[in-house]
């Protein structure tokens, strides 16, 4: 074991690593009861309209079939006054109760649920439900919708609207030398997590229930659980330890869990309910965007307006919204500035946050626009950024808590050689392949949630640390034994971390970024609160050489508390537990932000993303040869983990580029390609040289200097792109995925 600290700050290999790769990890859907049974759901074939008639008979004489639940045998649900059922991350509107009546509202709907003694039995049953139905005409194209637009919704909580204009857009834009106004439209896009959403229900007897579920926080789901069904918190355990990638998808509960536990509760058994990879296609997704970018500037580069408007699609029962414009007034020191955000309702289940939502798609409008501008302007993109870097955000008018961009500009282009770069487009080349550089900024918010957390040491001398938040493959549990192992001059293999039980302390979903920063402050203030406890233990010690020792002149290091270095004058930590009275010291604190800060300062993450690729001419196949990505996120607390989350968002952008595509048949209202043969993610050809640069940062919104980082890496991703595919072929392709035949 490497006992080397501060593990903070070091590219610590995953403390779950093994379990993972070994495959005792185990998923919501690998938990199994004795008595458990397998549900199935069944998909509505239309996407508007209401059923007539349903038709169970074929699928319930099917061989093992037990049950099968639809809108007019589901046991009664009782009405909560919750009007978001609980929800902490609900949007405004009405939530999709799934079986609640007759009315179809997106394709794929759940129908009916049907529940039998093995999987591949309620699979198969499940293809025999039949239904009738009357049929509307679903809309599920944001432009078909964007006449009924509106901005009269009910902000989402935490998502900020607009900020007012500021100067004169319209008059600044006629009045510069310069200006373009273009559309940008980017394809709607699935999350496509490897683990499907899944849910085991095991009832544990008299109305206990232990709820295996793959979400991004446990706390939601059950809450969200007992406000649906009347449950007593009291007899609910919601437990999710691992989460097979989630990206946002598994932010709010969805039917799975719905409808597992309404079986469960029914059948008084337990139920174990999968979703296929179709059924993965009828939940959440990025929403289609129509973007209009308007940009004018002075002829040496100045830019004297912005005006940025989107219009996006929600459904038909919830105003779902994300930041996308926002970003266009803090990004660059602009004094006219118009943004405007609306939505438009269509046919489809309510979009959901998908890695960095908003700032994905409008920092990509944005991005591409000020490269056009820069060609316009005939000055360098990276210049063209520099000239306007923001130095306080124009938004609200504050300064930044810390913004490293022109360092992560610098490094960037350094490593990337953008030097080398010849300023017109088709203008290099290698062999047969059109090369093209291609740069863009990305933006997040760093962004912090009130968290709790616990910190046991046993006289054992093994420390767990716990908070009820979720690791989604970020490494949460890596990052949290860090900071304790520091805390307490541990081996990091005699810290365990706990994390994604509702037996823990208090934690939201885990998303926007904030889970390292929330969580990790939170472990860190409890595992002072507990060197604070075991320091009065010690003091109490007969003949304690630590009885007049204040905590902040002892160190925790191998095992002892001491008083300078001498041995003589420390206590071993056993002793200090034993002193307790008993096996274990615990100690719990809460973490929240600090609200004074956050008046003064604007806090954000940036990244600066140059892009190569190489275009074949004739074919129209674009390869995305190298990336750098440089980060200014704060501090990183693991190199390894880190690094894997920009890539891993770079390689999302390479998708919303070059591949990803949900498509819907228009008509039918349905998706056509809802499975990983036609809707297409990069795969391991498409990933070429991504090199990751984490820039110093030193940022004072919290103790740890932390500000987060699973987002930041797919923001600007696809516009840098996008951009190099210009720059290669003189095309300016301005919906995304830049298929083969877009350039052709
Ligand atoms: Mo993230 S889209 O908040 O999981």
């Amino acid at each position: 074991m490497s006992n080397v600290h501060p593990y903070v700050g070091r590219a610590e290999p995953r403390v779950d690593g093994a379990l993972k790769v070994t495959g005792r990890a185990k998923y919501a859907a690998e938990f199994r009861a004795d008595d458990m049974v397998y549900a199935a759901a069944v998909p509505a074939t239309i996407a508007k309209g209401r059923i007539v008639a349903l038709d169970l008979s074929r699928a319930l004489s099917a061989p093992g079939v037990l049950d099968i639940l639809t809108h007019e045998n589901r046991p009664e649900i009782p009405e909560s006054d919750e009007p978001y059922l609980n929800d902490m991350v609900a949007v405004p509107g009405s939530p999709f109760r799934p079986l609640k009546d007759d009315r179809i509202v997106y394709g794929g709907q759940a129908i009916a649920l049907v529940i039998a003694d093995t999987h591949e039995n309620a699979r198969h049953a499940a293809s025999l439900v039949a239904a009738e139905y009357e049929a509307e005409t679903p809309v599920v194209d944001v432009a078909a919708a964007r006449g009924e637009a509106y901005d009269t919704f009910e902000p989402r909580d935490g998502i900020p609207p607009p900020p007012p204009p500021r100067g004169d857009a319209e008059a600044a834009f006629e009045g510069s030398a310069i200006r373009l106004r273009h559309d940008y439209r980017v394809a709607p896009e699935h999350h496509n997590p490897m683990e499907m959403m899944a849910t085991t229900v095991v009832w544990e007897g008299e109305g206990r229930l232990t709820i295996h579920t793959k979400t991004q926080g446990v706390i939601n789901p059950k809450n969200y659980i007992c406000a649906v069904f009347g449950l007593d918190p009291d007899k609910v355990i919601v437990n999710s330890p691992f989460v097979g990638g989630a990206f946002g998808m598994a932010l709010r509960p969805h039917y799975d869990l719905m409808l597992a536990t309404m079986a469960a509760l029914k059948l008084e058994r337990s139920v174990r309910l999968v979703l296929t990879r179709a059924q993965m296609y009828t939940m959440g997704w990025r929403p289609d965007t129509l973007q209009t970018v308007a940009l004018s500037a002075s002829a040496d580069g100045a830019l004297t307006s912005i005006s940025h408007h989107a219009v996006q699609a929600t459904s038909r029962y919830e105003d779902y919204q994300e930041p996308t414009v926002n970003w266009s007034g803090l990004l660059y020191d602009c004094p006219n500035v118009s943004l405007k955000y609306e939505l438009a309702k269509i046919d489809t289940a309510t979009p959901s946050d998908m890695r960095a939502p908003g700032a994905t798609l409008g920092v990509y409008a944005l991005e591409a626009a000020m490269d056009e501008l820069s060609y316009e302007l005939g000055i360098d993109p990276l210049e063209l950024r520099l000239k306007n870097y923001a130095e306080r955000d124009g938004n609200d008018d504050k300064p930044f808590s810390s913004k490293e961009l022109k360092a992560a500009y610098a490094q960037g282009a350094e490593r990337f050689g953008w030097s080398k770069r010849s300023p017109e487009p088709r203008s290099m080349r290698d062999g047969k392949e059109l090369v093209g550089l291609g740069m863009a900024t990305g933006c997040w918010e760093a962004m912090m949630q009130p968290h709790s957390a616990s910190a046991t040491l046993s006289a054992d001398g093994r420390l767990e640390v716990a908070c009820g938040t979720a690791d989604i493959g970020t490494g949460t549990y890596t990052i949290l034994s860090q900071i304790a192992a520091d805390e307490f001059g541990l081996d990091i293999g005699d810290v365990t971390a706990r994390v994604g039980d509702t037996t823990l302390p208090m934690a939201p979903v885990e998303g926007g970024s904030w889970g390292a920063a929330s969580a990790g402050n939170a472990v860190r203030a409890a595992c002072k609160a507990l060197k604070e406890d075991l320091l009065k233990h010690a003091r109490g010690l007969d003949g304690s050489p630590l009885s007049n020792a204040a905590i902040d002149h002892v160190a925790f290091a191998n095992g002892r508390i001491a008083l300078g270095s001498d041995e003589s004058q420390s206590v071993s930590f056993a002793d200090a537990v034993r002193a307790s009275g008993q096996a274990a010291v615990s100690a719990k604190a809460d973490f929240a932000p600090d609200e004074d800060f956050s008046k003064k300062f604007a806090a954000y993450t940036h990244s600066a993303v140059f892009a190569e690729v190489k275009v074949d001419e004739e074919l129209g196949v674009i390869r995305v040869t190298r990336v750098v990505s440089a980060i200014a996120a704060g501090k990183i607390l693991n190199l390894a983990t880190a690094r894997s989350q920009i890539l891993g968002g770079v390689v999302m952008g390479i998708g919303m580029a070059l591949h990803e595509e949900t498509l819907w048949d228009k008509r039918l209202g349905r998706v056509v390609n809802a499975n990983l043969g036609e809707y297409h993610v990069p795969a391991h050809a498409d990933i070429q040289n991504i090199d990751v640069i984490f820039v110093e940062e030193d940022d004072k919104a919290n103790p740890l200097g932390v500000k987060g980082l699973g987002e930041i890496g797919i923001v600007g991703a696809a516009a840098a792109i996008a951009n190099a595919v210009f720059h290669a072929t003189g095309r300016r392709v301005r919906d995304l995925p830049i298929t083969i035949e877009k350039l052709l």
